[in-house]
């Protein structure tokens, strides 16, 4: 990809995502921190990161090393000369992942022989539970092209602060099982590996080809 096909592609997303961002902040930050057990839910990183993938601030992306959900190690060197769309959640999220697993999958789909030249990417947040079959499920439910992929827990985690996709896992008060709090951006990366953009959660499988398909028509 050409400098300036990331640079007429950037912009476009990133006016995009800002007509949502006030309703992404509101639902993916904690008003109030909640007691932690594993790890403590930092809602200022959280604004932090949100606010640097608004304004195109710092590097976000990069080289990754984890397994996917046949149980083979995949590097993001596997998928040069695929668009990727990369999202980080967790097989037992009770509603945002599945919903933009859907849209995604849609708008793949929509794509028809075009959507082959895209590569979904589903990395689990919660790789202690999330082992490669239980991956291999949840993908499965979603589109026969998604990928799952998870790792150790530092593997997981130096992918997703590249990204700058916030989580933390805790018992939420008078719960009795721990839950993510996570961002749900919808990570768009070129051919090359660079990052071009973000969606925010709860972007339709339209929105979404809105974006892509003159994209995948340059090429
Ligand atoms: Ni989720």
């Amino acid at each position: 990809m050409t400098l300036r096909a990331i640079a007429s592609v950037r912009p476009r997303v990133s006016a995009w995502v800002r007509l949502g961002s006030l309703g992404a902040v509101l639902v993916l930050v904690p008003l109030t921190p909640k007691p932690a057990l594993s790890q403590e839910p930092d809602p200022v990183r959280a604004a932090r990161w949100m606010d640097d993938l608004m304004w195109g601030h710092g590097h976000v992306g990069g080289p990754f090393a984890l397994i996917d959900h046949t149980g083979r190690r995949r590097t993001d060197a596997d998928f040069r000369g695929k668009l990727l769309i990369v999202y980080f959640g967790y097989t037992t999220c009770p509603d945002v992942c599945p919903t933009d697993l859907i849209q995604i999958s849609l708008a793949i789909d929509k794509l028809g022989t075009a959507g082959e030249n895209i590569q979904p990417l589903f990395v689990s947040l919660d790789p202690e539970r999330d082992t490669p079959s239980v991956l291999a499920r949840y993908v499965s439910k979603f589109h026969r092209r998604l990928i799952g992929l998870t790792g150790t827990r530092e593997q997981v985690r130096a992918v997703a602060d590249s990204y700058k996709a916030y989580y933390a896992k805790y018992v939420p008060p008078g719960g009795a099982v721990d839950v993510i709090d996570h961002t749900g951006f919808i990570y768009l990366v070129g051919r090359d590996g660079q990052y071009m953009g973000f969606f925010p959660p709860g972007t339709s499988a339209d929105r979404l080809l809105e974006i892509i398909r003159p994209y995948l028509a340059r090429h």
